[in-house]
């Protein structure tokens, strides 16, 4: 059995509520907090008995918990892998049990044929949009802009697929240069860690494109103790727009943030009893997304839920 299972409500074992066993990846970012509520309320409403598990970002562990929702016959996995690799074995041995699964927020390398679909953000589409801002901000520049990339969790979709889409577009100005690139894990300490040695082997930055809001709001705090301006002295662009990155973002501290919808709950249950029910899902849900620049972020600040 999995020792980290927590099973978050339902009536247990005899009820005839559809019982989904879902593995996040854990708890990094306020991007993964939010995610977590959204899908263990969204389970409440939908009357969906859930077993949560949370993996502590260890792939060893969501590999053991979907083994275990195997065990216990649940009626459908759904989980959010850590990574893109390594997936074949476990998801066969679901398949041979017959038991459905749903992607949400992470890709995996494996066969379709091995999941029922996939739900979340295009992460290609968010690392383009982070670059455009780049782009159009810098378009008069005559020398070059030196940008540090703090990458989120090495072998991830969104750190594979941010940097691409990102590296893509800045790449039509040769101004633009990134003269480091390195993974902070998604958190606020590696953020703030990764950034302190950047700071200190790179003079000259100007900008900062950190693939979470997290991580950015590390590098901020390590561009103040450095004596620098966040959001003047080096531009501030990060991906997710939870509260404390909009918080920075209507400050001044940050300056464009590329929005990720951590809220994937109801879409989730939804499919859950679609693909219970027998019914077909698309292959692919994509999240609708926007972006905030300083006034757009006081704006929607108030009335933003997480
Ligand atoms: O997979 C989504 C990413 O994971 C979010 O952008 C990040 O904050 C989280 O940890």
């Amino acid at each position: 059995a999995c020792g980290s299972d927590k099973d978050s409500g339902g009536s247990g074992s005899g009820s005839s509520k559809i019982v989904l066993g879902f593995s996040q990846v854990g708890a990094e970012s306020g991007w993964r907090t939010a995610n977590t509520k959204s899908i263990q309320a969204s389970a409440g409403t939908a009357g969906i008995e859930l077993k949560f598990s949370d993996a502590q970002q260890k792939q060893e562990n969501q590999i053991a918990a979907i083994r275990s929702f195997i065990k216990q016959k649940v009626d459908v996995i759904g989980f959010s892998p850590v990574v893109v690799t390594g997936w074949d074995a476990v998801l066969k041995e679901a398949k041979a049990a017959k038991i459905p699964v749903v992607l949400t927020d992470r890709a995996v390398d494996s066969d379709p044929s091995l999941y029922v679909t996939f739900i979340g953000s295009d992460f290609v589409e968010e690392g383009k949009k982070a670059g455009q801002w780049l782009v159009d901000e810098y378009k008069d520049a005559k020398e070059p802009v030196n940008i540090i990339q703090l990458e989120g969790t090495v072998g991830s979709a969104p750190a594979i697929d941010r940097k691409k889409g990102f590296e893509e577009v800045i790449g039509s100005n040769p101004n633009l240069k990134v003269v480091a690139s390195q993974s902070g894990d998604f958190t606020r300490a590696k953020g703030k860690e990764v950034m302190q040695a950047l700071l200190k082997a790179n003079k000259d930055v100007d900008v900062l494109f950190a693939h979470n809001d997290d991580m950015g709001l590390g590098a901020m705090q390590a561009i103040e103790e450095a004596g620098l301006t966040p959001g003047k002295d080096i531009k501030i662009v990060t991906i997710d727009a939870v509260k404390d990155g909009m918080t920075a973002l209507s400050e001044g501290k940050f300056n464009y943030i590329v929005e990720c919808s951590p809220l994937l709950g109801d879409q989730l249950m939804a499919t859950v009893k679609k693909v219970k029910a027998g019914e077909t899902v698309e292959k692919r849900i994509v999240t609708v997304e926007t972006v905030f620049d300083q006034a757009k972020a006081k704006e929607a600040l108030p009335t933003r839920q997480y």
